[in-house]
């Protein structure tokens, strides 16, 4: 069936000669209280439906998608494994088969999954960047957080992991949970460096007004005292990782050296698949619908499932690069114009003196490179644009599986 939506996604397209790939799995074996993400629990018929919508949304990209080269490959969720042996395999090949891919998988997954087959499993479907969630390694902690493991278990699993021909482990951990003192962030980081991972991804953590944290205490974005107890647990962390020869690969991630990051889809342009993924074209993006139910019905008609588009205009386009490109946390000057055609002086050579002169970023005629207080700033800023926006609009599509707002 001819979508009346694809025209504008080829238009969209247009010029773009490398694009990345994103696929939400949504499925989790269990909801922790404090996660944001688009989950619902996993259950086996639910699931295979929502695999063959995956695979009709591929055949409704294929035309306009052609042979671009896709460069970057990200499969997010909730927790992809719970797909490992029931339908992730049929996904991936009929990805290769439809897209020109030229990049190896990047994937997120859950400790109790990873079993010996299960990763042996991903290393067979190529998946060479894995990340686990580790959040802590404090057995009060996990327990607090309902992560469904002890850190004796979880250390098991990240031996495992490591064991294994991947490219790059990362572990995900958090820090500012409740009564977490500065020197158990350190020693989570210390225990993840010598168990040999190669990423860490240490995120503050956020309460969101739709998870179940929220809803018992309440959302408020933190006050100046608790800025400097997550300020000092950061420092606390980038001291270790650096004397340990990590390296900072994005706000939230220090990578070891010589090892490539484990990151999501690293290119400007990306499509996304399944409920809630994400389109980034040129001069539009589009959100699918958050609703399971609501994803698979509209794909078993035939019809993308897209519940939300903005208009991007060239200065929105120009802001959301400047973004990206402070989260990744340098970036060359010349990959601006490269894009937009004028020079990047021309539209941010003031912004980039304010950075430098408040010691955020070290500027030269090349290359911007945010400094730590940078990346920390970056950081308070996100948590309260998260929280206060990002927060609100997440939890009315997660509400809504079509919001009136609508546009294509
Ligand atoms: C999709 S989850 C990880 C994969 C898998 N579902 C799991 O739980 O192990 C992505 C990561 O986001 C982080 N995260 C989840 N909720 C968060 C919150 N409220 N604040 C900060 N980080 C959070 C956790 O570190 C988590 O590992
Ligand atoms: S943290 Fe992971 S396992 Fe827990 S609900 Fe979120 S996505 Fe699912």
């Amino acid at each position: 069936m001819l979508e009346h939506r694809l025209p504008q996604i080829d238009r969209g397209l247009n010029n773009v000669d490398e694009l990345g790939l994103y696929l939400h799995l949504p499925f989790c074996r269990q909801i922790c209280p404090y996660c944001p993400y688009n989950k619902t629990l996993y259950r086996p018929e639910l699931a295979e439906r929502y695999r063959r919508a995956v695979l009709t949304e591929i055949d409704l990209y294929a035309d306009v998608v052609g042979d671009r080269p896709v460069s970057s490959f990200y499969i997010g969720g909730g927790t992809p494994t719970t797909m490992l042996s029931h339908g992730l395999g049929t996904i991936l090949k009929h990805i290769h088969d439809t897209f020109n891919m030229r990049c190896s998988i990047h994937m997120e997954s859950h400790p109790n999954d990873l079993t010996d087959d299960a990763l042996s499993m991903l290393v067979d479907l190529g998946v060479e960047h894995l990340s686990i969630g580790v959040e802590a390694l404090q057995d009060h902690h996990l327990r607090a957080l309902r992560r469904p493991y002890t850190v004796e278990q979880v250390t098991e699993t990240l031996q495992r992991a490591v064991a294994r021909p991947f490219r790059c482990v990362n572990a995900d951990m958090m820090f500012a949970l409740p009564g977490q003192t500065v020197s158990e962030v350190a020693q989570t980081g210390s225990m993840l460096v010598d168990l040999g991972v190669d990423q860490i991804a240490a995120y503050p953590v956020f309460t969101f007004p739709h998870t179940t944290w929220g809803q018992t205490n309440g959302s408020a974005t933190p006050g100046h005292l608790e800025v400097l107890r997550r300020r000092r647990m950061l420092s606390s962390l980038e001291s270790l990782l650096y004397n340990t020869g990590f390296r900072r690969t994005s706000v939230w991630a220090f990578t070891r050296d010589q090892v490539p990051a484990y990151c999501s889809v690293t290119v400007p342009l990306y499509l996304g698949l399944g409920a809630s993924g994400g389109s980034y074209l040129r001069d539009v993006f589009y959100l699918n619908t958050f609703s399971v139910p609501a994803y698979i019905r509209s794909l078993e008609r035939g019809q993308l499932p897209i519940a939300l588009t903005v208009e991007l205009s060239e200065k929105m386009q120009m802001a959301g690069w400047l973004y990206w490109r402070l989260y990744e946390t340098h970036f060359r000057k010349s990959a601006f114009p490269e894009r937009f055609g004028v020079p990047f002086d021309h539209e941010y050579g003031r912004l980039m003196r304010v950075l430098s002169a408040l010691g955020l970023a070290r500027v030269d005629d090349e290359r911007v490179e945010l400094t730590d207080t940078g990346a920390y700033w970056l950081h308070v800023f996100q948590d309260f644009f998260s929280i206060d926006g990002v927060g609100r609009i997440w939890a009315e599509a997660m509400d809504t599986p079509w919001p009136r707002q609508a546009v294509l």
